[in-house]
């Protein structure tokens, strides 16, 4: 009796709330409308009920970490109970109708659940790896990518995606790398808040829309020597300047939720953190979503050495402000105990589940919890045509030319004889890459198909693939490609060889395999596994006429291939349409605009490397060895941040700044001209670079401070102005705040990080 009339209770202030809620327009008064009416849901809560909010399962429709071993129908009991504020891995309609029901039928208080997915680079229509789409440079095809993905998860009963992973990485050998936006902080911040646009749009309570979820807090692409999972040793001031940037954009572009990170910073468990996730996110940034642990980060802090025990685990986590706990089944064995035992103060439960239903308010799930269960979308809006066209749009933004000597490319289609050779060159799955989500197997136009839908059938096309990478081919989500499974198997390469000699060009697509970058894919070698470079020296002896179209996830030693091969077309894993966008760039169809977010090494030895470095007390020494140098090989990188060519060429001209002096609050507006002055109309990122002189602490030698991509057609000039201003000159000083320090500034614009055309300006007092 007492329950139907809690149960009235709630839905009453929920109903009344909602209906008012849709004559008010303005947001301020939305938000208090929320929160009025999460406190009136609070306020009816047990303290089980509470910490079942805080407790999130894996759905085993996909398993995304290891396993537990909690059964199927222990879940389930627990949903009915209320006693699971979310669930991840729940994939259909009918399954997370399933799911929702059980909480809506059975629980006391029918708090609807959240359902959160890696929807990373599309649901089932996918686009470039995040890596890859992020060398387009272009946030409004970002987002749009971004706003597909979450229609297409949203149509199948999906809510909350686990993305954008913002996390700044500078090292190759890091298997996630492919999952960020590369090495630079400003790039990644304006491309995450990009995505989370994208996802969240501009109301999250429309149907189409999910929340997103800024990951990993804090530090996690700085593990050491690239080991997933490793320590990252940052300083306070790096990881403000270098690492926390983005996701303080994320937190003011109103991100539902962040995860937090498993490595630990400085040797404290990130999960654990406190002064990371309470002290900065919550209370500096005054940011009111929630934050979700890493699969099973709680309980991880055991092996860290940080917890003794799972309670131990659980109320470290909670105190330090995780709010919901996946895979970890800590918060649900301990809470209540060390809530009652003073261990978790009160205020700290109610602070997350005030949080958790917040984003649940504002997604509209306690409007109507089956929102985003509708067959009809799912069997309409998913995979659809609009959608792979548009998929085709970023894959073919996102290829970066790397060399094209002798203007070997574009190739006219009338060729009479193309060998396409390499183990990725009918490769239908590596494009799909990692964190594919409902991206099935298989499914990617190869670049074979692409180059046949573009030629006519009168050019002869030779395919050979010459050689496979691993021996291994179950190439299934759990296939973890030891090394082993390299194949060491050359008898296909006579065959390519004999392809190659008589072709008028040879298409050559090597690189890395699907699996072999993502969450535990890290690699102390990042050249060509296999016997890939065999068949590559072996082609190019019989045929110089050679484009490697590289497919992979991290930055690759191709430094062989660099200094021999006329021309290098960086292909990433491209998604759904890769072949096909591929070939638009091969035959001209679309001039190459991409550029490189992250730096590609002359050899791992140089790992992690990246433009923004700082100058140290040696920076050259002409005189001497003794200066930050290695003895053999070059410092900088062999193609550097922001680098990618064209099949025009872009002239730099009449670099001006307004004014040579601004005081600490004031702002310059740079402009520069920028003509197409090749043969063909083409895009161009516009990149403008800052360096500090001299600081209170040590400043990189450069920092990308703005960008534009323009369209230029041929013999096009354009102006371009940039604004340089408190935010640009900002770091985190010394005095632990965010200051402009007055003192001497350089500034560069250019097509990459090595830009020439260079002025000079003053910050006084
Ligand atoms: C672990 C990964 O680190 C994280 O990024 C992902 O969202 C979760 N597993 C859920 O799959």
């Amino acid at each position: 009796m007492q329950k139907n009339i809690l149960v009235t209770v709630v839905f009453l202030f929920i109903t009344l709330f909602s209906c008012s809620d849709k004559k008010n327009s303005t947001n301020q008064t939305s938000n208090s409308k929320v929160e009025q009416k999460v406190d009136s849901v609070l306020a009816l809560m047990t303290l089980q009920e509470k910490i079942g909010q805080m407790n999130q399962y894996n759905g085993s429709w996909d398993v995304t970490g290891p396993a537990s071993n909690v059964s199927d129908q222990e879940k389930l009991e627990k949903l009915k109970n209320g006693e699971v504020g979310s669930m991840l891995n729940v994939l259909s309609v009918k399954a997370t109708r399933e799911a929702q029901k059980l909480v809506m039928d059975n629980s006391r208080l029918k708090i609807p659940l959240i359902i959160g997915y890696d929807v990373i680079h599309g649901y089932k229509t996918i686009f470039p790896v995040p890596l890859g789409e992020s060398a387009s440079w272009d946030l409004d095809i970002i987002k749009k990518s971004a706003a597909i993905a979450a229609s297409e998860a949203s149509a199948a009963g999906v809510n909350w995606t686990f993305a954008p992973m913002i996390d700044v990485s500078r090292d190759a050998r890091w298997g996630r790398i492919m999952e960020g936006s590369g090495e630079d902080p400003f790039l990644t911040a304006k491309i995450g808040v990009a995505r989370i646009q994208g996802f969240q749009g501009d109301d999250l309570a429309k149907n189409y829309t999910i929340a997103a979820c800024a990951k990993h807090f804090a530090g996690y692409g700085f593990a050491e020597a690239g080991r997933d999972y490793n320590i990252a040793n940052i300083g306070e001031y790096e990881l403000q300047n270098a690492i926390l940037p983005p996701f303080k954009a994320a937190a003011e572009a109103g991100v539902a939720t962040f995860m937090n990170s498993f490595n630990e910073i400085d040797g404290i468990p990130a999960t654990g953190h406190k002064i990371l996730q309470r002290d900065i996110l919550k209370e500096d940034w005054n940011w009111d979503g929630f934050m979700v642990s890493d699969w099973g980060s709680i309980g991880e802090m055991i092996a860290h050495g940080y917890a003794k025990d799972l309670s131990h685990a659980a109320e470290i986590a909670a105190n330090a402000g995780s709010d919901m706990d996946m895979e970890s089944y800590a918060y649900e064995a301990h809470l209540e105990e060390l809530v009652n035992n003073g261990k978790v103060d009160i205020n700290h439960i109610d602070d997350a589940v005030k949080r958790i239903l917040r984003v649940k308010f504002k997604l509209g799930l306690f409007d109507d919890p089956y929102k985003y269960c509708n067959e009809e979308r799912e069997k309409n809006e998913i995979f659809t045509e609009e959608n792979q066209a548009f998929s085709r749009e970023v894959a073919k933004k996102s290829i970066v030319l790397l060399k094209n000597d002798g203007n070997i490319l574009p190739l006219n289609k009338n060729i009479k004889n193309i060998a396409v050779i390499g183990p990725l060159a009918d490769d239908k799955d590596t494009p799909i890459g990692n964190w594919r989500a409902k991206g099935g197997r298989n499914t990617a136009v190869s670049l074979l198909e692409g180059i046949k839908n573009a030629v006519p059938s009168s050019t002869n096309i030779i395919h050979e693939k010459g050689c496979d990478i691993v021996t291994n081919k179950a190439i299934g989500r759990t296939f973890l490609l030891p090394l082993e499974f390299n194949t060491t198997d050359k008898s296909g390469i006579p065959a390519a060889v004999k392809a190659a000699k008589n072709a008028e060009a040879v298409i050559l697509a090597i690189g890395e395999m699907a699996l072999q970058t993502g969450e535990g894919r890290s690699q102390t070698n990042i050249g060509f596994l296999g016997v890939q470079q065999e068949l590559l020296e072996a082609v190019y002896k019989v045929n110089k006429n050679i484009v490697i179209v590289l497919m992979n996830g991290r930055p690759m030693d191709v430094s062989w291939a660099a200094e021999k091969v006329p021309s290098i077309l960086e292909c990433w894993q491209l998604g759904s349409q890769s072949g096909n966008a591929i070939a638009d760039v091969l035959f001209g169809d679309y001039n190459p605009s991409g550029k490189l977010p992250v730096s590609f090494p002359h050899n791992v030895g140089q790992e992690p490397l990246y433009y923004n470095q700082k100058n140290t007390g040696r920076p050259y020494n002409a005189t001497h060895v003794t200066f930050s140098a290695y003895r053999d090989a070059p410092k900088t990188a062999l193609f550097p941040f922001g680098y990618g060519l064209s099949y025009t060429t872009f002239e730099y001209k009449n670099l001006k700044l307004d004014k040579n002096e601004i005081p600490v609050n004031g702002k310059i507006i740079v402009s520069v001209d920028i003509s197409n002055i090749g043969n063909m109309d083409g895009e161009e990122v516009v990149q403008l670079y800052i360096r500090d002189l001299v600081g209170s602490l040590t400043r990189p030698i450069r920092e990308l401070k703005g960008f534009e991509k323009i369209f230029l057609k041929t013999g096009e000039t354009k102006n371009i102005t940039f604004t340089i201003n408190q935010e640009s000159l900002q770091f985190y000083t010394v005095n632990k705040k965010w200051e402009v320090e007055p003192g001497n500034f350089e500034v560069w614009v250019g097509g990459d990080s090595n830009a020439s055309l260079k002025s000079t300006f003053k910050v006084i007092e």
